[in-house]
């Protein structure tokens, strides 16, 4: 790139060499350095762009009428287990009456569900501790000391709404973002 010489004209500043000599190879260096950049941009941009198979897995679409209160499913989004809970009344009493304020991650059960649904807690079935996949949504499984989610690996307890309760995950189970597309039909992502 061209500079201004503040201190004029010297013997270097001579048209057939010196600084019109030096300008072109700093000239030339820029554009190297352009190029350069470009060609390592490129790859990493085209890395940021979903090939089809992740977009395929953008959403799923599940059908929960078969989901009886007090059973679970795990299913799979993005890779990653899902599980969707129809909540009994009873679950959904005990998750209601526990003071928010106590809570390591305070949250209510109507913030963890859709309105009008609190009896389907939909959340991802990945502890939060360091990644395990939590007992609790098969049949027969250990839903730990307070009756939600326990995750072996570690000893974490998340209760009926998916919260941590004891042992050493930091947050919640996450819920993933869905919509209830009709009263039987759910779409995850
Ligand atoms: Fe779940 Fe550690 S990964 S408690």
């Amino acid at each position: 790139m061209a500079t201004l010489d503040k201190t004029g004209p010297g013997p270097e500043d001579a048209p057939h060499d010196g600084v019109r000599r030096r300008d072109f190879i700093n000239l030339a260096a820029v554009s190297f350095a352009g190029a350069g950049a470009v060609a390592v941009l490129y790859p990493l941009i085209n890395q940021m762009n979903p090939s089809a198979d992740v977009l395929a897995l953008a959403s799923i679409d599940v059908d929960v009428s078969g989901i009886q209160p007090g059973q679970a499913v795990k299913t799979e989004w993005r890779k990653q287990p899902v599980f969707i809970r129809h909540l009994t009344p009873q679950e959904i009493q005990a998750a209601n009456a526990v003071d928010v304020g106590s809570l390591r991650d305070p949250q209510t059960l109507a913030e963890r569900t859709s309105e009008g649904r609190p009896q389907w807690l939909i959340t991802m079935g990945v502890c939060t501790h360091l990644g395990c996949v939590p007992l609790g949504a098969a049949e027969g499984e250990n839903k730990g000391e307070y009756g939600g989610y326990f995750c072996p690996c570690h000893g974490s307890h998340y209760d009926t709404a998916g919260r941590i309760r004891k042992g050493p995950a930091p947050i919640n189970l996450e819920v993933p973002e869905y919509e209830f597309t009709s009263d039987t039909a759910v779409r995850i992502g």
